[in-house]
């Protein structure tokens, strides 16, 4: 389920590990707070789970009934530790669960990756008519790309996660986007580990052209699978 999951890389590069309680103390105080922790993470992994659910359902259905798939791939993770405190220091936001529960909408991400352009419209409209989908926020990216020339379609949602004693309305960042603006973001993306002086300017000035051949592109394809769809009727 974890797109990003490297543990296994990481398990040579581990010091070895303190045997003796003396030298590693484990105080109470790190246990409860890793106990919460966790128990936040299982709710918002339960959360995923109801998104990723509906969306294969819906795309299920539509397999069924019209033999075509609107959802090419769903895509799933769960912020780390790590980039909950960096993005929540960054914000200038206190650092504590209370704060990371109100002020994060991206904890819990699913990105769902389409065909066509207009199945990203289809799929975001059948999700957020659900009764149960509250929709907290939206961006079309598609219609106002980003100045670096990125295209998604984001939608902020809340779904209600049941467990044995309480209910829990859980906010999931849902990135919509075709096969050709992924492979276009996940290129683009190395650009963000890197220091911004590190990146020549021709960098991305080309990667903004190709960003609009790709839109140019997107639009092509669809309109061939509409004009091959209308051979079928
Ligand atoms: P963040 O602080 O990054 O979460 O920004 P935000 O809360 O304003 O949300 P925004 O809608 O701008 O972007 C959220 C996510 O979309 C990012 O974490 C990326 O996964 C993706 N994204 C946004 N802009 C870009 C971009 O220019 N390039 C790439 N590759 N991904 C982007
Ligand atoms: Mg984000």
């Amino acid at each position: 389920m974890n797109m990003d999951n490297n543990d296994n890389q990481n398990v040579a590069n581990l010091p070895s590990l303190p045997i003796n309680s003396d030298a590693f103390p484990i105080s109470t105080d790190f246990y409860k707070t890793a106990f919460q922790f966790q128990q936040i993470m299982m709710i918002y992994e339960s959360a995923i789970k109801q998104i990723e659910t509906k969306l294969e359902i819906l795309s299920k259905e539509i397999n069924v009934n019209k033999r075509r798939n609107p959802i090419q791939n769903i895509k799933t993770r769960i912020k780390s530790p790590e980039s909950i405190v960096q993005k929540l220091e960054k914000k200038h936001f206190p650092v504590n669960f209370d704060s990371m529960i109100s002020n994060l909408n991206d904890i819990a991400g699913v990105r769902v990756v389409c065909p066509y352009i207009s199945d990203i419209y289809s799929v975001k409209e059948m999700l957020l008519k659900q009764p149960d989908i509250k929709l907290i926020s939206e961006n079309d990216y598609i219609e106002c790309p980003k100045t670096s020339g990125y295209r998604s379609y984001h939608i902020v949602v809340e779904v209600p996660v049941y467990l044995s004693k309480t209910e829990h309305n859980v906010k999931v960042e849902i990135q919509l986007r075709t096969i050709a603006m992924d492979f276009w973001a996940s290129l683009e993306h190395q650009l963000h580990y890197k220091n911004p002086e590190e990146v020549p300017e021709s960098i991305r000035r080309e990667l903004f052209r190709v960003a609009e051949t790709i839109a140019m592109t997107d639009r092509e394809m669809e309109e061939i699978a509409f004009e091959l769809q209308a051979l079928d009727n």
